[in-house]
């Protein structure tokens, strides 16, 4: 990996990072010993085998394989080269890297850092606008009376874009930026000439749409008036994808983990709003319904989500619907309802951000209460029929429901309301429980035994198991590594073992520390890193005797010698049968078998 940076100053950066600092950005962790726990980023999990090792400073899957230090780990979930994973620590902890080191190299193609850097600019210059200058007034006059402060204008970098022809297309263009490209990705608009080009956003309020490392990645836009559309968004694009982004998530992530609970809305203006109230962990969809992938990036922070969607019609619907996809990827759901079918922007300027906090954020539903309700619309419940249909859809809910306390409330809210003894309620559900419970063993099962494949550690034969003792030891230790150099040299049974020994040989003989995380960013196989990781959490004791090593070292030179003896015994006895010297191959069966039988003791 060349790279301009001194070795020292990577030292240095890496040790002002802490990895379960790093990682806790993107995974919830929790503390379970002298490990932490979460769920794995890279791949689909319900229950948690992610582990980071703060001793060791490396991170460890041991569903998926995956595992490496804080270098790697955030080259694998930004797709970061090296040296933007470099970078980013340094920013992070505010070190500043050599101006002549910064090199051009990007994980990102040459025209997504164009329009990167072009998104920037504009995210200035339509800021700049609307603060400072006369063209920007008439959106800065809107803002202030929809309620926006100055403070959050500056915070989510609101500005305005002027109602002219080509501004924004001149203002690029002098930049050196391709009209093409800016036609491509949205920022311009092709003229009916299919020659000149002219600015896609004009007379609108603009509010930049950042990624989770704050990097503007498209723009929303919002007409002044009654001009159609009322929002006007970026394309689509590789770099902008609105179902797998949450708008404000970079500011809201630190809120969000220390509160434990993610806010989520349906638009950019209510996130604006709830955080000039004070609420500041907030995250919205834009004006599309909550996918899969976005449920899942919630999932990684936390484990409830608020929803606070409009009170109306279609967002009572949205909020059923992304209340199933959040329950179904592992989140607590809470219902955040709002009167007067008003969405959060329009009650807080209605009731002010007080009451937002106190009455709507502070006091949510659980799911179970909205749903009752939410069901409800569908029946006549003053219809027997109905009546029983209504109660057997809720009982099904309910059965879902864990906590016993939790059912026996809404039975006892149903039974007062329906007139029906809790028992039979009761009764009712039990079966469905039942029904569900069956499938639910099954599903444990199927994972049971596909874990019992794929984790085959215990039944390693001997001398497996030992080279894998004696290398986690020398991992640990340098003098244990260079005893088992002089003994063994890289002759390990195992391919993949006598490459890391010999890695590790060498590492040590430039005096490198004992350091799995620094080690393994000498090995580019990935799956060698794996390995190492791997051998670096076998469990080792403190103290180690010369006698526990030599044992090692005996149990692995038995296996070399003898497998290729016993390899060699095996073509002679075939050669002596093939030749038809039947007393030959016995006298060779009997060799090997007392070969065997050595190897065994
Ligand atoms: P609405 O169209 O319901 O907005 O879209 P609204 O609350 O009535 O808008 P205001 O209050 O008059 O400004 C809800 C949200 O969906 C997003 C916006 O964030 C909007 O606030 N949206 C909607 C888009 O991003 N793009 C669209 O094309 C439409
Ligand atoms: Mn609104």
């Amino acid at each position: 990996m060349s790279n301009q940076i001194p070795e020292e100053l990577i030292e240095q950066i890496r040790g002002a990072n802490d990895i379960v600092d790093v990682v806790g950005e993107y995974v919830q962790l929790k503390k379970q010993g002298r490990n932490y726990f979460g769920l794995c980023p890279f791949h689909g999990e319900k229950s948690p085998s992610f582990s980071v090792t703060q001793e060791k400073q490396i991170f460890h899957c041991f569903g998926c394989g995956k595992g490496g230090n804080v270098v790697t780990f955030l080259m694998e979930i930004e797709s970061f080269t090296f040296y933007e994973a470099i970078k980013h620590l340094a920013d992070r902890t505010g070190i500043e890297l050599p101006s002549d080191s910064i090199k051009t190299e990007s994980s990102l193609s040459k025209e997504n850092q164009q329009i990167l850097s072009a998104q920037e600019w504009l995210t200035k210059l339509y800021h700049h606008l609307i603060r400072y200058t006369k063209d920007g007034k008439i959106g800065l006059d809107y803002l202030n009376e929809r309620g926006i402060t100055e403070e959050a204008i500056d915070t989510f970098k609101l500005g305005y874009a002027p109602n002219t022809k080509d501004f924004i297309a001149t203002f690029l263009e002098k930049k050196g930026f391709h009209k093409q490209l800016l036609v491509k990705y949205g920022l311009l608009n092709r003229n009916q000439d299919n020659d000149t080009v002219s600015d896609r956003f004009r007379g609108r309020v603009i509010f930049p749409i950042r990624n989770h490392l704050g990097k503007t990645v498209a723009f929303g836009a919002r007409a002044l008036e009654s001009q159609e559309p009322k929002y006007l968004n970026s394309p689509e694009s590789d770099l902008f994808q609105k179902g797998k982004l949450l708008y404000n998530f970079d500011l809201a992530k630190k809120h969000i983990r220390k509160q434990s609970e993610a806010i989520l809305f349906e638009g950019y203006m209510d996130v604006i709003s709830a955080y000039q109230s004070g609420v500041e962990n907030v995250v919205a969809t834009m004006g599309t319904a909550l996918t899969d992938t976005q449920a899942k990036l919630l999932k990684r922070y936390v484990d409830t989500v608020i929803i606070c969607y409009d009170g109306d019609k279609a967002g009572i619907e949205a909020t059923y619907k992304a209340s199933k996809l959040l329950q179904q990827v592992g989140c607590q759901v809470k219902i955040a309802s709002l009167k007067d079918g008003l969405d959060p922007d329009s009650f807080i300027k209605k009731y002010g951000g007080e009451v937002f906090r106190r009455e709507v954020i502070g006091a949510p539903q659980t799911f179970m209460s909205f749903y009752m309700r939410y069901l409800k619309k569908d029946f006549n419940v003053s219809l027997d029929s109905d009546r029983i249909k209504y109660l057997e859809e809720v009982l099904k809910e309910l059965a879902k429901i864990d906590s016993s306390v939790e059912r026996e409330l809404y039975i006892n809210e149903l039974s007062a309301e329906y007139n029906i003894t809790a028992e039979s309620l009761l009764e009712q559900i039990e079966q469905y429980r039942e029904k569900s419970g069956s499938e639910k063993d099954k599903r444990e099962k199927d994972r049971y035994t596909n874990k019992g494949q794929k984790s085959s550690g215990k039944l390693l034969p001997a001398f497996h198991n030992a080279e894998r003792k004696l290398l986690a030891y020398m991992l640990q230790n340098r003098s244990i590594a260079d005893k088992v150099q002089e003994e063994l040299g890289a002759s390990f049974n195992i391919d993949e073992h006598k490459i890391i020994a010999t890695y590790l040989y060498g590492y040590y003989e430039e005096d490198n520390p004992e350091d799995v995380s620094l080690f393994i960013d000498r090995i580019s196989d990935e799956n060698l890193r794996k390995l190492v990781i791997q051998l670096a959490l076998v469990p080792t004791q403190t103290e180690i005797s010369d006698k526990e090593i030599n044992d090692y070292l005996h149990i692995i030179r038995a296996e070399g010698s003898t497998g290729v003896d016993i390899k060699q015994l095996k073509a002679e006895q075939r050669l002596a049968e093939q030749q038809k010297d039947p007393i030959k191959a016995a006298q060779i069966a009997l060799k090997i078998i007392e070969l065997q039988r050595q190897v065994k003791h």
